[in-house]
């Protein structure tokens, strides 16, 4: 049975998911305006990159809406993440917030960006104004995790994944001429959750010999969203501009001198980039599982079997003991 804390917390959080695929790099953030008879008085969420926050949104909502004569001295603001206190592309919400006159501010996570990190809430404590930090932290901290990656670890969240067969491979092997034979591993189900991820993530990575053989788009065409910006690899001068990840439909990134993981990640970090989605073939993804620099494994399983082709990342698909692998999440989307 969730508290009356979480239950407005909770609502928070169904708001700032509205904002997905709109805000990035910046955090998903729900605000909720709540009466002391628990009547809501305003909502709002941080809509777009460089809009207004979450909290000046439930309180616009609550100019137009909400009951004129309610005393705020008495109402209680819940906000998935810590309001700000400096001056981004908007005025600090802590500020704001004081000269509403709420009585009671309630935070779901602390916004670990150095510039905010418990100052907001201190403001708020200092203007008088009781603040309950940490309701539902898990769940905040959760749906802002690629933020909050490049925020406390400096780099970009990762995210493997590839499909294989049930014997263990991602394809075919090519042919004497080069060419490659076409083997389709996803369903039409399991191809939108892939296409919903791209959406999800800022950019999307695969080795040079998946961009030669596959000759892929690598754009988010099976699910709404932004495509992300493509990471591909050509210390040797093999990829063609005529390629499709050269396409104009998004931007694409070419590192040649230097592939290492960790350089990637570092440049990546550094264009403002918190998520990277890295779709294959097997020698980029043993690299990065060698690397230990990853958080999540997506393994799609197709039921088939071709006896031979180019062989999986090695790791333990679930169902074994070591499902979960450093408490990374593991996944496995099965063919219904
Ligand atoms: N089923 C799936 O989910 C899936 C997904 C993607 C691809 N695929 C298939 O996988 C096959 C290609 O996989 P693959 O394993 O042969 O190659 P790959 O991982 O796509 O590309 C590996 C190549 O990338 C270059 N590279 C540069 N920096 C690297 C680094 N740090 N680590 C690793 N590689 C680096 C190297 O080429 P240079 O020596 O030229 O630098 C290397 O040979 C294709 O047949 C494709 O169809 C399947």
């Amino acid at each position: 049975m969730l508290t009356s804390d979480e239950k407005y917390m909770q609502r928070c959080l169904q708001l700032a998911a509205k904002g997905e695929y709109y805000v990035a790099p910046n955090p998903m953030v729900g605000a909720v305006l709540v009466a002391a008879d628990g009547t809501i008085l305003g909502e709002g969420w941080h809509k777009k990159f460089g809009g207004p926050h979450a909290e000046v949104n439930a309180f616009a909502d609550y100019d137009m809406h909400g009951e004129r004569h309610t005393c705020l001295a008495e109402a209680t603001l819940y906000v998935s993440l810590e309001p700000c206190s400096h001056y981004g592309k908007t005025p600090p919400c802590a500020d704001m917030i004081i000269r509403r006159g709420v009585g009671r501010v309630v935070v779901g996570c602390i916004d670990p960006n150095p510039q905010v990190a418990t100052r907001g809430i201190r403001r708020l404590q200092d203007a008088g104004i009781e603040v309950v930090v940490g309701v539902m932290e898990k769940e905040c901290r959760e749906l802002n995790r690629r933020f909050i990656c490049l925020q406390e670890k400096h780099r970009p969240y990762v995210i493997l994944k590839w499909a294989q067969t049930a014997d263990g491979f991602i394809a075919p092997l090519p042919k004497g001429d080069g060419e490659q034979p076409r083997l389709v591993l996803s369903s039409v189900l399991t191809k939108m959750v892939v296409h919903r991820m791209r959406a999800e993530n800022m950019a999307i990575m695969v080795g040079t010999n998946t961009v030669i053989f596959d000759n892929p788009k690598l754009l988010t065409t099976h699910w709404s969203g932004r495509n992300p910006v493509r990471v591909v690899l050509d210390r040797h001068g093999r990829l063609s501009r005529e390629m499709n990840v050269f396409s104009d439909d998004a931007q694409t990134i070419v590192y040649r001198s230097n592939t290492d993981w960790q350089y990637v990640l570092c440049d990546l970090a550094a264009r403002g980039i918190h998520s990277v989605l890295v779709e294959g073939g097997s020698l980029l993804l043993n690299h990065i599982l060698s690397t230990g620099i990853y958080d999540e494994l997506h393994v799609e399983v197709a039921p088939i079997t071709i006896g031979e082709g180019v062989v999986a990342p090695k790791i333990d698909l679930p169902g074994t003991p070591s499902q979960v692998i450093d408490s990374r999440s593991l996944y496995e989307i099965r063919h219904q």
